[in-house]
């Protein structure tokens, strides 16, 4: 046991924004959020997605950030002092970044490997049939990448909020949008053929509500919700403890605002650097290409651009790796701060061990595609591997149960009076007020145990 370990802290707003920025932006918008558009109508999706993430996301990435910068703790010490008998939803929420933290940095062992393909010029090998594949079921390279990610990511835990995280984000995040507004501008001036990136930009924007049913429209808007949270990073702690780092005089108002707009615009145009380059190389069937997308459908339209799709690769997949890296160290973050919290340990002992364990677990997800293989069914219906269901019990099982939790504590227990205290504390005024008092009392609640017994199967039961 050592004396209460002192806390680090954000230097000001703009190095709060990035910092949460950098933990929004990931995966999520780059892969996922193309993926889910090109599949829910286009500009139907991009409407729906832009009304929740006014509504929804506003409500719990407030509610989290706050949370945090007024107990100045991390989810467990954070909700326990909101009210002791709450506890166990601070336990609950901690647990999300510990599954999360097991993949998280096998995905980016993924990204990182295509980033050095495009880097040594070998991106024409990476757009061959089965190259993901042949990668990812070899066990030695997978588990490399994997654990080169897991260091690196330590490493800058390691060095603490305002060294590591703070200078990291400062860096990395610019060029990431410099990076995607790039590809984003490319891809519609690119053509073949008939097509070009034009008509696949309108395809993007265009709401497609041929054939509109009602149980269609809600299949969109869960798929909508689900890609909110994981994308704003919500419900999972992490926001929370990047808000106990938050200096008091800083406008989180302001803060939030940015940040929504940061997360939504770099998904927006991840949607508009890949959905017309796809489009423009294999039609809108290449669309349906799933989960493929990112490893093995944007290869060949990079392969199919000629000289410039290594540079145009390359760039895609150093933002990539921006994004996902930045994501991963709010990871480790979460469960680092917690742990401090919880057995007054320093932050070198304590990444020290953790790095140790996210290692080995690396390994061992990793594998899941090679030794480890095997097929688990899920209760969504799908078949997955050790990964899919390590996802699956995080994003689509544990995270809206925990949203719904905590709108319920702050709604109706604390009230939402103890939130928008804090916000005005700064000396500002809370922007959407009335708004947030009715999302987290009445709609957040309803809306998250319907997307949790979606998500559990439930929902088509009953
Ligand atoms: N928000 C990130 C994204 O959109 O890719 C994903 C993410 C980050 C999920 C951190 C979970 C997490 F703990």
């Amino acid at each position: 046991m050592e004396n209460k370990p002192k806390r680090g802290s954000f230097t000001g707003q703009l190095g709060f924004v990035l910092a949460a920025a950098g933990s929004a932006v990931g995966v999520g918008n780059l892969w996922r959020f193309p993926y889910l558009a090109a599949k829910d109508g286009g500009g139907l999706f991009i409407i729906i997605y832009l009304i929740l993430v006014v509504t929804f996301g506003f409500t719990l990435l407030t509610s989290d950030i706050t949370i945090g910068r007024k107990t100045g703790k991390s989810a467990i010490g954070a909700y326990t002092e909101m009210n002791p008998k709450w506890k166990f939803l601070g336990v609950l929420t901690f647990f999300v970044p510990v599954i999360i933290m097991t993949y998280y940095a096998v995905i980016g062992g993924w990204i990182a490997k295509y980033m050095v393909a495009y880097l040594t010029g070998e991106g024409g090998a990476a757009a061959k049939d089965g190259y993901f594949t042949s990668f990812i079921s070899d066990p030695v390279q997978s588990s490399v990448y994997a654990v080169i990610f897991m260091v690196v990511t330590a490493v800058i835990i390691y060095r603490g909020v305002e060294k590591g995280i703070e200078s990291c984000s400062r860096f990395m995040m610019p060029i990431l949008l410099v990076l995607i507004i790039f590809v984003a501008v490319y891809s519609l001036f690119i053509h073949h053929g008939d097509r070009n990136g034009l008509q696949g930009f309108m395809v993007y924007i265009t709401p497609d509500v041929k054939g509109l049913t009602v149980k269609k429209f809600m299949a969109v808007l869960l798929d909508a919700m689900s890609q909110l949270f994981f994308s704003l990073s919500v419900s999972m702690g992490i926001m929370i403890t990047y808000g106990s780092y938050v200096k008091k005089d800083v406008d989180l108002n302001k803060s939030i605002s940015q940040i929504e707009i940061f997360d939504t615009g770099v998904a927006l145009l991840a949607g508009m650097a890949i959905i017309p380059a796809i489009y423009v190389f294999s039609g809108l069937s290449g669309m349906n290409a799933g989960p493929g997308l990112m490893f093995i459908s944007l290869p060949k339209v990079f392969a199919s651009m000629g000289v410039f799709g290594n540079v145009v690769g390359a760039a895609f997949f150093i933002m990539a790796v921006f994004a996902t890296l930045t994501s991963c160290i709010s990871v480790l973050e979460a469960i680092t701060a917690n742990c401090m919290e919880v057995f007054h340990t320093d932050r070198h002992k304590t990444t020290l061990v953790l790095g140790i364990i996210y290692t080995i677990a690396s390994v061992i997800i990793s594998l899941g595609y090679s030794v480890f293989y095997c097929k688990i069914p899920l209760p969504n219906g799908t078949v997955g591997q050790l990964l899919d269901l390590m996802d699956y019990v995080s994003n689509s099982f544990m995270m809206p149960f925990i949203s719904f939790l905590s709108t319920i504590l702050i709604g109706w227990i604390v009230r939402p009076q103890w939130i928008i205290g804090e916000v005005e504390s700064s000396g500002v005024r809370f922007h959407r007020k009335q708004l947030y008092i009715i999302m987290v009392k009445f709609v957040c609640p309803v809306i998250m145990i319907m997307l949790f017994l979606q998500s559990t199967g439930l929902l088509a039961k009953l």
